[in-house]
């Protein structure tokens, strides 16, 4: 049985959530590999809203949902997560819910550097959503991390608590935040390990059991490929690999199991943060994208900048992150538009290039070359078909196909999960 791999193909925020909880309907389980409770998105199931950050999205579909090891876990968000839904009638048990034993726990003093590090910033601050990312990974590749296994052993814990308050508070002083006691967080740690340690489990193990029983898995990526710390817009990235690639590492699993890998993208292009935008728009379109949109981050409660659609990078965010196949989202917040314009390229001081460059120099000036397209006047709201769309939508999503160099698997067209018009089954591999 195929599995499959969801990643945003741009800045993030492109409606995974509602692909996702499609696909999630139709898998045995849900493995988030990457990121934390930075991610966020909204699932509307049985007229009941669901927001999760951290939560695999399966989880709210009935299935088995797994925090991967590639994760980073903050034990406050994820136990105020579970209370949350389960007060809205879900039950969160180890029945439902498996945690990677080596994932490495965020605890406060990562968001306290991450804010002291934004205010250190300035003007050139990434944008952070605040939550600790950063840091946290940050001691992973450190080797000082505190993982979930841990909690299980007092002495490995308090040894490692020093190590890491000695890295953190020579920081936060150099920073002129306030220091951090060990005790406290100590003692917050043990409350904690009862809560935690019995989501904990080798979860390689499940999954490799899932794969020799043919069971169907869905990776869950968070941000995506251009806040990829390698491929994104470095520095303006998130701390994680993003790419379907990490869906292997970050679960335990070999990279012939991530099957087909999904890319999400909008039909035009937003973005939340600080960095490069090549395509953005300050006048009253993108004012119009944001509002018809409702472009506000599920997490932060930022207002997205909004642009054009950037094939440019849209092709490269396909080719770095292995996509095979595009849903492209909210179409219909293009409906009504006289014309629209699609980026193909750059032109960067005198040259023309067809990616965008890694320098950040380069990235900043990179002016965008358009091709205009004919808008339509018709409606693309709740359309189910290809026949469904006005001729110049369907114009509109062909040239994204040809230009980004893959097929549009999946079309949606409203907010509603019935309002999707699928060409092609991603599970069917
Ligand atoms: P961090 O992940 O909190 O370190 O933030 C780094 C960058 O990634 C910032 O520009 C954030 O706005 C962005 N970011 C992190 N998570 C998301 C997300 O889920 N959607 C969109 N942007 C995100």
């Amino acid at each position: 049985m195929a599995n499959v791999a969801v990643i945003g193909a741009q800045w993030g925020d492109e409606g995974k959530g509602k692909v996702v909880d499609w696909l999630a309907s139709r898998a045995d389980i849900v493995v988030r590999f990457q990121g934390g409770h930075n991610a966020g998105h909204t699932l509307v199931v049985g007229g009941e809203t669901y927001k999760l950050s951290l939560l695999p999205s399966g989880v709210v579909r009935g299935k088995l949902g797994i925090i991967g090891n590639g994760v980073v876990l903050d034990p406050e968000a994820l136990l105020s997560e579970i209370a949350k839904v389960t007060g809205q009638g879900l039950s969160v048990s180890p029945a439902n819910l498996r945690i990677a034993e080596n994932v490495p726990l965020i605890l406060p003093l990562h968001p306290a550097l991450d804010r002291a590090r934004e205010a250190a910033r300035g003007g050139d601050k990434i944008g952070t959503t605040g939550r600790g990312i950063g840091p946290a990974y940050e001691d992973k590749v450190g080797r000082r991390a505190i993982r979930l296994c841990d909690l299980a052993e007092p002495e490995t814990l308090s040894k490692k608590l020093d190590e890491l308050l000695l890295h953190h508070n020579s920081l936060l002083k150099g920073l002129g935040a306030p220091l951090f006691e060990k005790q406290p967080l100590f003692d917050q740690l043990l409350a904690w390990a009862p809560q935690l340690l019995p989501f904990s489990e080798a979860v390689w193990e499940r999954l490799d059991a899932a794969k020799r029983e043919g069971k169907r898995v869905l990776f869950e990526g968070a941000q995506a490929v251009m806040l990829d710390v390698d491929h994104g817009t470095y520095p303006f990235v998130t701390s994680s690999n993003t790419v379907a690639g990490n869906a292997a590492a970050g679960a335990g699993i070999g990279p012939d199991a991530i099957g087909m890998v999904l890319g999400i993208a909008k039909a035009y292009s937003t973005r939340v943060g600080s960095g490069p935008f090549p395509t953005e728009l300050h006048d009253a379109i993108g004012q119009g994208l944001g509002d018809r949109g409702r472009e506000f981050g599920t997490v932060t409660g930022r207002r997205r900048r909004c642009g054009w659609f950037d094939a440019c990078m849209v092709r490269q965010g396909v080719k770095i992150g292995g996509v095979q196949g595009l849903a492209l989202t909210k179409l219909d917040v293009l409906d009504g538009l006289a014309e629209l314009k699609i980026c193909t390229g750059y032109r960067i001081g005198g040259a023309v290039m067809h990616r965008l460059p890694a320098a950040m120099a380069a990235q900043a000036a990179a002016e965008p070359i358009y091709e205009v397209m004919e808008g339509w006047a018709g409606s693309t709201a709740g359309a189910r078909s290809y026949a469904q769309l006005p001729a110049a939508a369907v114009k509109y999503v062909r040239r994204i196909e040809e230009l980004v160099e893959a097929p549009v698997v999946l079309l949606s067209t409203s907010p509603d999960r019935d309002d999707t018009i699928t060409l092609r089954d991603p599970f069917a591999g």
